[in-house]
C-alpha cells in the first residue's frame, strides 16, 4: 500500500510526551508505511477483530491503559463522555467491538468497526457517514505505552466511543463524514482535517464547571489530559469555524492552542451550512494574510482562562 494517501482527517494523531524521534506525519504524505496487517482488509478497508489472537500480554497493556485513564478523568473530562465511559465494559480485556455495537446501535444508531490501522480519508469519510466508526484492531506495544505514533485499538475505543452515545455529537460525526466526501471533491481536505483536529481529537468545552476535555486524543492521553485543561501554558480560544480553519497544528508534541466550544449543538450547528463559500473565503485569506501558528491569539478573541 502507498504510503501517501492517508491524512491526518484519518490519522488523528494522539500524543502523550513529545515525539521521541519517530518522523512525524504530515498532510497527506508519509513515508512510513502503516504498521497493520492491510492485506486481510476489505474493500472499504474494514477488517474483523479477530479477538482470539489478542495475547494475554495485549490485555494487560490495555488494563494498564484504561486503569491510569480512568483515573484522570474526573473534573477534567466532559459529562457526556463520563456518562458514557462504562460502556467500554470490563477493563481488564480488550473490548469485543461487537459487544460495543450493539450498545451504540441501540443508543444512537452507530457501530464500530474494525480495521487495521489508519485508513485512506476517502473510505474514512466513508465510514463515518454511514454512522461506523472505523477502530484500530491492534494494540501497542508495552514499550510504546505513554507514546505510540499511530492510534491503536486503546485511543480509537477509550477515546471515540464515549461521545458516540450522545446524540447530537454522533450525529456531528455523521455530517463530518459527508462533509468529508464533499471536500474530496472540493480538494479541500486539508481545512476540513483541521476541523476534526480541533474538535473530535483535541476540543475542549465550557462548563459551569470549568473547562472539560471532549476529544479523544486529549482523553486518551495520560499526559495532554491534565495539559489542556490546567496548563497555563496553552491559547484557549472560543470557537470560530474560520478562524480554526487557517489554524495550523501539530502532531508530535501537546497542542500550543485549543478551541473551546459551548456546547455540541453550537458545534452542529456551525457546521451544518454548506462550506462550499467557507472554503473559498478561508483560503483567499490565507493566501492573503497566511496560516494562523499554534499558540496565537489574534485580536479581540475570545479567550478561555485554565
Ligand atoms: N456542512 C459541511 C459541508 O457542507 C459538512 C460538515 C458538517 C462538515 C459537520 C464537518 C462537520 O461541507
Ligand atoms: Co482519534
Amino acid at each position: 500500500m502507498k504510503a501517501t494517501t492517508w491524512a491526518a482527517a484519518a490519522a488523528p494523531d494522539f500524543h502523550d510526551g513529545v515525539n521521541k524521534g519517530v518522523a512525524p506525519v504530515t498532510y497527506g504524505t508519509g513515508d512510513r508505511p502503516p504498521r497493520g496487517n492491510y492485506a486481510k482488509a476489505r474493500a472499504d478497508y474494514t477488517c474483523e477483530q479477530d479477538w482470539a489472537q489478542y495475547s494475554e500480554a495485549d490485555h494487560q497493556t490495555y488494563r494498564r491503559l484504561v486503569e491510569r485513564q480512568l483515573q484522570q478523568l474526573p473534573g477534567r473530562a466532559c459529562d457526556e463522555f463520563m456518562a458514557a465511559v462504562r460502556h467500554l465494559g470490563r477493563p481488564d480485556r480488550i473490548p469485543r467491538f461487537d459487544d460495543i455495537s450493539e450498545r451504540l446501535m441501540k443508543a444512537t444508531g452507530w457501530q464500530v468497526v474494525g480495521v487495521p490501522g489508519l485508513i485512506p480519508e476517502e473510505a474514512f469519510f466513508a465510514l463515518l457517514a454511514a454512522r461506523r466508526f472505523p477502530v484500530t484492531d491492534w494494540i501497542r506495544r508495552p514499550e510504546e505505552f505513554d507514546y505510540v505514533v499511530e492510534p491503536d485499538v486503546f485511543h480509537d475505543l477509550f477515546g471515540h466511543m464515549p461521545l458516540l452515545f450522545d446524540p447530537v455529537f454522533a450525529d456531528y460525526m455523521q455530517a463530518y463524514g459527508a462533509g468529508g466526501l464533499k471536500a474530496s471533491r472540493l480538494d479541500a481536505c486539508e481545512l476540513l482535517a483541521r476541523l476534526y483536529w480541533y474538535t473530535v481529537e483535541f476540543g475542549l468545552i465550557a462548563t459551569p464547571q470549568g473547562l472539560r476535555a471532549y476529544g479523544a486524543g486529549i482523553l486518551s492521553s495520560g499526559s495532554e489530559l491534565p495539559y489542556s485543561v490546567s496548563s497555563p501554558e496553552p491559547s484557549r480560544v472560543g470557537f470560530d469555524l474560520k478562524r480554526l480553519m487557517r489554524s495550523r497544528y501539530r502532531i508530535d508534541t501537546f497542542q500550543a492552542t485549543y478551541f473551546v466550544i459551548d456546547s455540541f449543538q453550537q458545534l452542529f450547528d456551525a457546521t451544518a451550512p454548506d462550506f462550499t463559500p467557507v472554503y473559498a473565503e478561508v483560503r483567499e485569506r490565507i493566501a492573503r494574510e497566511g496560516e494562523i501558528e499554534g499558540g496565537a491569539v489574534l485580536p479581540g478573541e475570545r479567550r478561555f482562562k485554565a
